[in-house]
């Protein structure tokens, strides 16, 4: 069964439940966020994370923000709330677009419901919003089947196959991208194995997708991240999948830190380099990967391991958890309508259409 990492539970007055990924494996426990406040944090200390379920988890932020306004307040002060709120929940983490996409999104139809319906009552406001960030929700869900669909030819009877972080349910509301066509793989009886990093800093690989995939019942090893270029180099991995938190129109894509230094490898030894990712990852506002903005976490991250100092105490620390993979080294993006092959600024509009969607 496919976990679900993002649930509203109940009307405009609910909460959001989330699974909180920063105690997984060890503990399966869920998080509950009634207000901005906490949702931030969890975005933050990435108890919630990957780009799809920040943007949907970001979305029904909003819908708690509104919580705040009283019945007898004004529209426009309920407006001027949501705009409060939005660039608040904008400044936890920088690089995966879905956040700013659902973010604005989600006023964006505030402000059309507004406008279009000036003396609508708060009450209505809420409940079209809350529709809106359900909507958001279920459109992900769909993306990421389709996106197993589309992706699922890749997965070659008896292939090895590398993934790097974590891009299954943990990270969308779906059945996630890139570990969605494994799932679609497994389902159809096809047999495979999956190599996955574990993923340095945070390990999302060795927790979170050798947690998901395991469960699933799919053939899973952890390797060490510096381990990929020479299982490449013994002809164990025949492709490369991996998600992605922003993608330029030009096809650069920027994904957990260590999938540039992936990409160079499969170059190297003639692996196929595929990016899964909804539309909603595009960032068709910028040209190439050289815009996206890469964000920098604490040194603690790096330093310490499992609560343990494990570098001499004040040492510089170096800690980007984005790189950017060039287009040139990727053999196809896999979206949720189509696969891009080759992809350039060309081929990947002719698949989205001039804004992206
Ligand atoms: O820092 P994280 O764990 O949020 O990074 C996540 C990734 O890099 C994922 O690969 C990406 O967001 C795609 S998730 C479907």
């Amino acid at each position: 069964m496919i976990v679900q990492a993002v649930k509203w539970v109940g009307g405009v007055d609910g909460y959001l439940e989330l699974v909180d990924q920063r105690r997984l494996p060890a503990e399966f426990v869920k998080l509950k966020c009634r207000d901005t406040e906490v949702l931030f944090d969890a975005i933050k200390t990435l108890a919630v994370r990957g780009a799809p379920a920040i943007g949907v988890s970001a979305a029904y932020g909003l819908v708690l923000a509104l919580q705040k306004s009283g019945v007898n307040d004004r529209l426009e002060k309920a407006i001027e709330s949501l705009a409060e709120a939005r660039e608040y929940l904008a400044s936890s983490r920088p690089t995966a677009v879905n956040l700013f996409w659902a973010l604005d999104r989600m006023r964006r139809k505030a402000e059309e419901l507004v406008a279009a319906q000036p003396d609508m009552t708060l009450q209505a406001l809420h409940e079209a919003l809350l529709g809106e960030a359900n909507a958001i929700h279920e459109e992900d869900v769909d993306m990421c089947r389709r996106i197993g669909r589309h992706g699922e030819r890749f997965i070659t009877e008896g292939a090895g196959i590398l993934t790097h972080c974590n891009a299954g349910a943990l990270a969308t509301a779906g059945q996630g991208t890139a570990l969605s066509p494994m799932f679609e793989a497994h389902e159809k009886g096809k047999k495979f194995s999956v190599y996955a990093d574990e993923t340095r800093p945070l390990l999302q690989g060795a927790r979170l997708t050798a947690w998901e995939l395991k469960q699933a019942g799919i053939d899973v090893a952890v390797i060490c991240d510096n381990m990929a270029g020479w299982l490449m180099k013994q002809g164990k991995i025949n492709a490369v999948i991996t998600g992605a938190d922003r993608i330029a129109a030009n096809g650069d894509a920027a994904n957990k830190i260590g999938t540039y230094s992936l990409s160079i490898l499969a170059r190297e030894h003639g692996v196929p380099f595929y990016i899964a990712a909804p539309s909603s990852t595009f960032d068709l506002s910028i040209k190439s990967g050289a815009e996206i903005p890469i964000e920098q976490r604490a040194a603690e991250e790096v330093t310490t391991f499992a609560g343990t100092q494990t570098t001499p105490a004040g040492v510089n620390v170096h800690n980007p958890a984005f790189d950017v993979t060039e287009a040139r080294d990727i053999a196809a993006i896999i979206t949720e309508n189509g696969v891009i092959e080759n992809p350039d600024t060309e081929n990947i509009a002719g698949c989205l259409g001039p804004r992206g969607t």
